[in-house]
Parts: structure tokens; C-alpha cells; sequence
């Protein structure tokens, strides 16, 4: 990861320090794809973002500074482990939700011992709660959030649904992240924020241009031209993140 990435500078010398200890955390967790489960058992994992995604992440989240933030699913908690970093490293005290249904049944807890081993269980807030149904909840209590990061359900008809219910959960002006924005589903998903929401999408590039260009004509005949031309090359790998209009 270069030290400058695309609209995500390092600005000073506190950013650079944030960075760093947060980076420590990351190349503790990429150090193996070998994780523990609650039985003890130790399984190879590989469903969390790569690595240099998630120094992307810590970057934008540290750009962004929200208060309020939510994510699903945790999984491997990746995702949530750099959130849950750069909302400490900022002093923000508002716990970070992380949701998953499967945590305990399917991953075995895998996700919640590695927030436990760095420390983070406290400032994470893990309900067992389906995304669908947290966010109606979240609507019904008028609850909205300034950053959102979107790695459940993968389907089609579960990731519509999910950008289609985040976005009344997402305040005005806030950040919505997708991990695999090159999944079909999830170029539904954010051509539904531009297109019926007006949602802005930020440009996380930070790989060479040749590079970016091989992944737009790869994925051109599967995700449309369209989306391969003016989606693709704004992506931070596969990770997408838009705006949403400050005005509502
Ligand atoms: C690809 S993994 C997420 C990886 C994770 N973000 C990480 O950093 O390791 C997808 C997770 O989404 C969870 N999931 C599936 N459907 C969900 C839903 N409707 N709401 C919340 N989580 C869901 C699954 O249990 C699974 O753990």
C-alpha cells in the first residue's frame, strides 16, 4: 500500500501514527488464515476482505470520523476489527455494531475470539440479528448511522434489500461501504443508490491504472459496460463506497 491512495491522503503526523497502530493490528490478523474456533478447533478462513482492503478501510475511516457505525456480517471480524480500530485511535467512544446471524452456529465464534485476542470486545457492539431485521428496528426507533460497511448476504435479492433498507438507516451525508462490489448483486445494490437515491460514489483507487483497466475489461461482459466504466475504476480493489446527498 502506497502512502498516499487515490482521495485518502495521509495529512500529518497524527494520521501516520493512527495508521500505524492500527496497521499493527492488520498484519497481525493477515499473519495467518488460520483461525480458533469456541471448539478449539483451528480451521483455515479466507472469507475477509484482502488485506490491502482493509488498509483501505482504516483510511477512509479515519478520513470520515463517524460517530455512529454499523457493519454486517462479522464474520472473521476483518472488517469489523479496523472500524472498531480507527474509532479508538479517533477517541471516539460510541461503540461500533457489528451484526451477524451465523456467528456462533456457522463460525463457530471465530469472529468474536479475534475482537477478544486484540482487545476489542468493548468497544464493539455484536447482536446476532439479521440485517434486514436490525435495520427495520433501527428505522422503527428512528436510529441512523454515519457509516455503514455492507459483507452479508450475498444473494442477490439479500443485498438489494439491504442497500435498499440502508439507505433510510444512512443520515444524510453519511458513507455506505460494500465489500465485493464486483459480485453481480452488489453492482445492483450501488447502481440502485445512483441511480433511484442520487448517491455519490468516492474514488478509493490506489492501484496503477494499467491494472485497473485489466479489471474493467474483465469484468465488462458479466457486470455491463456501464458498470465496468464508471463504477470499476473508482473501486479501492473490490470495495465500493458512496454518498449519500446531504440533503436527504
Ligand atoms: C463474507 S462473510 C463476512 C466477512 C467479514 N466481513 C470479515 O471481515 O471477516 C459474510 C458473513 O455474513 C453473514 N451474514 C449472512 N447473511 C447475513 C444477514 N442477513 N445479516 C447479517 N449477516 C449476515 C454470514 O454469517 C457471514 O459470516
Amino acid at each position: 500500500m502506497p502512502p498516499f491512495c487515490g482521495l485518502l491522503p495521509v495529512r500529518d503526523e497524527a494520521d501516520t501514527r493512527m495508521l500505524r497502530s492500527i496497521q499493527c493490528h492488520i498484519d497481525d490478523f493477515y499473519s495467518s488464515a488460520f483461525k480458533r474456533d469456541c471448539e478449539g478447533n483451528v480451521g483455515y478462513r479466507g472469507g475477509s476482505p484482502r488485506k490491502q482492503e482493509c488498509e483501505l478501510l482504516a483510511r477512509l475511516v479515519l478520513q470520515l470520523k463517524p460517530e455512529t457505525s454499523l457493519d454486517w456480517g462479522l464474520g472473521d471480524a476483518a472488517v469489523c476489527m479496523v472500524i472498531a480500530l480507527a474509532k479508538r485511535e479517533l477517541g471516539i467512544s460510541k461503540r461500533h455494531i457489528s451484526l451477524d446471524p451465523l456467528q456462533h452456529s456457522i463460525s463457530k465464534d471465530v469472529g468474536l475470539i479475534q475482537l477478544q485476542q486484540m482487545g476489542l470486545l468493548e468497544d464493539v457492539d455484536f447482536r446476532e440479528d439479521r440485517s434486514e431485521e436490525f435495520l427495520v428496528q433501527a428505522m422503527r426507533s428512528n436510529r441512523a448511522f454515519d457509516f455503514i460497511f455492507v459483507d452479508g448476504d450475498h444473494s442477490f435479492g439479500g443485498k438489494v434489500i439491504d442497500a435498499h433498507l440502508a439507505e433510510r438507516a444512512l443520515k444524510p451525508g453519511g458513507v455506505i461501504a460494500f465489500h465485493d462490489a464486483l459480485f453481480e448483486s452488489t453492482a445492483a445494490a450501488i447502481s440502485l443508490l445512483i441511480r433511484d437515491h442520487r448517491y455519490h460514489l468516492l474514488d478509493l483507487r490506489f492501484e496503477p491504472i494499467w491494472q485497473v483497466a485489466l479489471r474493467c475489461a474483465r469484468h465488462a461482459p458479466r457486470l455491463g459496460i456501464r458498470y465496468a466504466y464508471k463504477i470499476v475504476p473508482r473501486l479501492g480493489i473490490s470495495i465500493a463506497a458512496l454518498r449519500k446527498p446531504s440533503g436527504g
